[in-house]
């Protein structure tokens, strides 16, 4: 029986679902292009450090946190210390921000699956437009704002639906077969000639990166990082505060993360392997998700590229709804404990339509400003404050504010989710105390056989490494 709160019917529908937050956007689009442009093989060692010693310890943190309190992020902070449950709110407003921007790109992938689709069957799926589809679109208010809306809806519906009919439900079908058809995508892919530069890119070892600047390499591997592990916003506490006690906590904060990685990795096989065989440069950074990926698909041709197309657009849009239905669920939990606090019913169905609507309203922005490209139907938010877009091709716009959706990002994760991350590191290091931890953890009867490592992590490392992230961050924003 699902209680007032919800739970999760087993430990692998957690998995599925908390693997499916962590596994987005960021593991299909970010992580190829930033590892190939950050020292390949290097970039991946300094990743997977962070990853073993931050990111582990930081999510079994807020798994920790989130099932010994039974609570969401905010009702969390509430009940370890009162005074800061402001780093609670900062999560959930992180999270509110993310989801914003989030949508309006997954409504972008939804497009283009459904271009796909029509292609498959003989239609003109890209309005006349060819491969200059994704500069036409960004453009079209109309298309923007429906796609995004349509995105927003599946969001809703799934976390409508609860924790274990909606979510838990949805993932456990949708990260299986995510993950099956990333494999038959690599595995065409690598079947084509030429595809061996593409994984020579991601790859090859190139230390130059690290010893030119260390710093900025660092912080790509640590945004990245927690970014893709749902860290830092309290979407893990509040996955965890669903989760039965008798659990493994300490397995599922390295399961999690090991998934993720290897996802990531597995992306970075098909994306940039897929651009080299095909004649596309991997090096578009940004852009690659969708105007280099389309020109890959154009230049396969026929069916078989109009399949493959729509095959990994679907997957990608499998990856985004199941990272944005925990985005959702992070604040709606947060209303839904607050009416539970309350005697009142949860009303989960009500509060996730209101959240869901005040992050489409606060998302808009961003569907309308062409991502920054000037002259759109919103200004971007260098234009409101008198830049022009001749200013913007000099460099003399801060990336925080060349666009909507990195106005939103780099408050969010650039700044609230290392901060929220390192307070919190510091609250179970020294505060609170690792014994928090440290009770959730054998309150199933497992041992907590890696106590002692994650002592130093909560103590020095991850609040260390998060200090030099938050200010990397900072400066790289202005
Ligand atoms: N981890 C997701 C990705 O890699 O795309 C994004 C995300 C989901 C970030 C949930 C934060 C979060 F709470």
């Amino acid at each position: 029986m699902e209680n007032k709160r919800g739970s999760w019917g087993s430990n692998f529908g957690f998995l599925m679902a908390a693997v499916g937050s962590a596994v987005g956007l960021g593991n299909i689009w970010g992580f190829p292009y930033k590892m190939g442009s950050n020292g390949g093989f290097a970039f991946l060692l300094v990743y997977l450090l962070l990853a073993a010693f931050v990111g582990v310890a930081v999510m079994l943190g807020e798994l920790a946190m989130g099932r010994k309190t039974g609570q969401s992020t905010v009702g969390a902070y509430k009940q370890l210390s009162e005074k800061f449950v402001f780093v609670g709110y900062f999560g959930t407003l992180c999270g509110f921000l993310i989801l914003s921007f989030y949508s309006v790109l997954g409504g972008m992938v939804l497009r283009y699956a459904i271009g796909y689709l029509i292609a498959m069957f003989g239609g003109d799926g890209w309005a006349g437009q060819g491969t200059g589809f994704f500069g036409w679109l960004l453009y079209d208010s109309g298309s923007m704002l429906l796609f995004y809306a349509l995105f927003s809806i599946i969001t809703l519906v799934i976390v409508m639906g609860g924790v274990k009919g909606g979510i838990e439900k949805f993932s456990s079908v949708a990260m299986p077969a995510l993950a099956a058809l990333l494999l038959i995508i690599i595995i065409y892919i690598a079947c084509q000639p030429g595809a061996v530069d593409g994984y020579k890119f991601v790859f090859k070892p190139n230390f130059e990166p690290l010893k030119n600047d260390f710093f900025g390499v660092l912080k790509t591997a640590a945004g990245q990082m927690f970014f893709s592990l749902s860290l830092g916003m309290g979407v893990m506490a509040t996955y965890g505060s669903y989760l039965d006690k008798k659990e493994n906590l300490q397995k599922n904060a390295v399961i999690i993360p090991f998934f993720d990685t290897l996802i990531a990795l597995m992306a970075a096989c098909a994306v940039m392997p897929a651009c080299a065989a095909f004649g596309v440069d991997f090096g578009a950074g940004p852009g690659l998700l969708f105007a280099s990926m389309q020109t890959v698909f154009a230049n396969m041709g026929g069916f078989i590229g109009n399949l493959m197309g729509f095959l990994f657009y679907f997957l990608v849009l499998i990856a985004a709804v199941t990272s944005s239905i925990s985005l959702l669920e992070g604040t709606v939990a947060v209303l839904n404990d607050r009416n539970i606090a309350k005697g009142k019913e949860p009303a989960r169905k009500k509060n996730s339509l209101i959240i869901a609507g005040l992050i489409f309203i606060v998302g808009i922005p961003v569907a309308l400003d062409a991502l920054g490209s000037g002259g759109a139907a919103v200004p971007a938010p260098y234009e409101l404050l008198g830049f022009t877009v001749e200013d913007l091709g000099a460099g003399l716009v801060p990336v925080a504010i060349d666009c909507w959706l990195d106005l939103y990002d780099c408050l969010s994760e650039g700044i609230f989710m290392p901060l929220g991350a390192m307070i919190m590191s510091i609250l179970i290091g020294w505060v609170w105390g690792t014994k928090l931890v440290k009770e959730e953890v054998e309150a199933g009867g497992h041992t907590y056989k890696a106590a002692k490592f994650f002592e130093i992590c909560f103590k020095f490392i991850a609040p260390i490494g998060l200090l030099i992230v938050l200010i990397a961050q900072i400066q790289s924003f202005f």
